[in-house]
């Protein structure tokens, strides 16, 4: 499996702080956010990362080269010089692509189509700002996919009625032949998606939540999408008519999606994870 890592946004919520450090790069614990990310989708049975980044964002890339300096600096700190090793290790399975302008998030995804071509099984998609606290949803995600023959699954939370203008929105069936039991009353057969609807228009109350399992005839589809909401190109739009060739499903994941694009996000992020190191 494939993922793929969405990190190209300015974090404009986070200003000032984000002018030199940006989101993905704020720390929980000695990790910073990405590094997090990236660790999920290994521990997902991902064999490699794809990150779409902005040449804005040099130290994201940064974070996971080889530096020898910081291993001279460490030479007689071996257990946070293995530290060190480990994430240059986590570094060689990452390859990085950039988005050079700010269409949206189905435009960033878009940019890691060549990186990506060929791929046959379904590719998984997490944001970059967007971590998850408690049980990470990315391994589950893959066993519902597995367990339905490959088909494509988003992550959902439930939102209040009042937030839903801030999410996709799917609309869905339960699918009790879900075949992994523990899940079976969390798992739905998807029927529509929209994305940022107003309360009046929403089709539920579960929102997109961070991650993804797409199939990657999204590619495709993300190369025609029109602009919608917003003006931009969104992910929300091409599952929609993703849906009318491949099956998909909706997983309300038990863990606790946290945004660190914005401080009191951030904040509840810190609270969630209390990280020691
Ligand atoms: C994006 C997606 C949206 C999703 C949200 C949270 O929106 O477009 O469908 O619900 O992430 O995962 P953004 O937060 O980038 O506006």
């Amino acid at each position: 499996m494939k993922a793929l890592i969405p990190a190209a946004g300015y974090g404009t919520r986070f200003l000032p702080a984000s002018k030199t450090v940006p989101k993905e790069m704020l720390p929980v614990g000695a990790k910073p956010a990405i590094q997090l990310i990236v660790e999920e989708a290994l521990a997902a049975g991902a064999d490699e990362v794809v990150i779409v980044t902005s040449p804005d964002k040099p130290s994201l890339k940064r974070h996971f080269d080889v530096d020898a300096v910081w291993h001279a600096r460490c030479a007689k700190k071996p257990e946070i010089d293995a530290e060190l090793t480990r994430l240059e290790e986590i570094g060689r399975r990452i390859r990085w692509t950039l988005q050079t302008e700010q269409r949206g998030l189905g435009h960033a995804v878009l940019q890691a189509a060549d990186l990506l071509a060929g791929e046959t099984d379904p590719v998984l998609i997490l944001l970059g700002d967007a971590l998850v606290s408690g049980q990470a949803p990315s391994a589950d995600m893959a066993a519902i996919s597995r367990a339905f023959g490959g088909a494509s699954v988003v992550g959902l939370e439930q939102v209040p009625l009042e937030k839903v203008s801030r999410y996709g929105i799917v609309a869905g069936t339960p699918a009790p032949e879900a075949p992994v039991p523990e899940a079976a009353d969390r798992v739905l057969r998807l029927s529509d998606l929209v994305e940022k609807p107003a309360p009046e228009a929403a089709p539920s109350r579960l929102a997109i939540a961070g991650r993804y399992l797409l199939d990657p005839a999204i590619f495709g589809l993300l190369a025609t999408q029109t602009p919608g909401h917003g003006g931009e190109i969104q992910l929300t739009d091409a599952i929609r008519r993703l849906l009318s060739t491949h099956a998909a499903y909706g997983y309300r994941y038990p863990g606790r999606r946290h945004d660190i694009g914005n401080p009191q996000g951030y904040f509840e992020t810190l609270q969630a994870f209390q990280a020691p190191r």
